[in-house]
């Protein structure tokens, strides 16, 4: 059984994704949209509720979890992998991992692996400006600004924070106003620079992909996190059959509980009812 988990419905992007590329595999998804938005939280209080949704992951039996939070994964999966996790795994001495979404993200911003070389990448590869909608937390941590600069000191990158987005999809404010809302940020975006390409930098902003792509620039391309995470996925199970992810197709949906108003977006988007249950 594999864990997927989120601050609240966002993580279902990348959920669909997962499902697509490895069927077979077995998933329970956790939406802590109780607690939701994470992107405006105290980065202690995004820690504290990560690690407790980690713990009802790992009590369903998950050995392996995806963060698919990117405000969750840039404030603290650094901190659960090196210090929480080790303690967790000698306690139940079982193999246990998390990963999150920011590494299979900037591989694919970058067109490089993640220990690969910018020297050894052969060919230069062409200069661009990519743009990064994020949560205010996730912009703050600069992690996809420096992490893509360490990498490809060519690229310029510009961030927007979006800080009412993600809480105006799980509380299911009326579509127009979510498709003002994105105008307003690529707006801004726009007076800074033009982007040539776009990382949808949170879980929920692929929910409204279409208004993004009406807002920018005809044509810019959108670097697709759930994809790039999806094969991320496969490769990393190829190389740890220590953890076992199930061969059964099982899906379980579990949340801390949600606003209603919300579904008809997250179920236009799945193309099905959510069977979800309380967490
Ligand atoms: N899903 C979270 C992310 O990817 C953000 C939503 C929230 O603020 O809770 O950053």
């Amino acid at each position: 059984m594999i864990g997927v988990f989120d601050s609240g419905f966002g993580g279902l992007t990348v959920q669909h994704a997962l499902i697509e590329a490895l069927p077979q595999r077995d998933f329970v998804y956790l939406g802590d949209n109780r607690n939701t938005p994470y992107g405006t939280k105290p980065p202690i209080d995004v820690l504290t509720l990560t690690c407790a949704g980690l713990e009802r992951l790992f009590g369903e039996g998950c050995t392996l979890v995806i963060v698919a939070c990117n405000t969750a994964s840039v404030v603290a999966l650094r901190w659960i992998q090196q210090q929480w996790l080790p303690a967790r795994r000698r306690e139940d001495g079982v193999p246990r991992n998390v990963i999150g979404i920011v590494v299979p993200t900037i591989e694919a911003a970058t067109g490089l692996g993640w220990d690969e070389e910018p020297a050894a990448a052969g060919e230069a590869k062409p200069s661009s400006t990519i743009a990064v909608f994020a949560t205010p937390r996730t912009v703050e941590s600069g992690c996809y600004p420096i992490e893509i600069r360490k990498r490809r000191p060519d690229i310029t990158v510009v961030q927007q924070a979006c800080p009412e987005l993600a809480s105006a999809i799980e509380q299911g404010v009326p579509r127009d106003d979510i498709r003002t809302l994105v105008e307003e940020y690529v707006g801004e975006l726009r007076r800074k620079a033009t982007p040539d390409r776009v990382i949808l930098g949170c879980t929920h902003y692929p929910l409204v992909a279409e208004f993004f792509a009406a807002a920018l620039p005809r044509g810019v391309p959108i670097i697709h996190q759930p994809q790039a995470t999806a094969r991320a996925l496969r490769f990393y199970l190829d190389r740890h059959p220590e953890y076992d992810a199930g061969n059964a197709g099982q899906r379980m949906f579990l949340s801390t509980g949600f606003s209603a108003e919300a579904l008809p977006l997250i179920e236009r988007f799945w193309g099905d009812k959510l069977p979800f249950r309380q967490a």
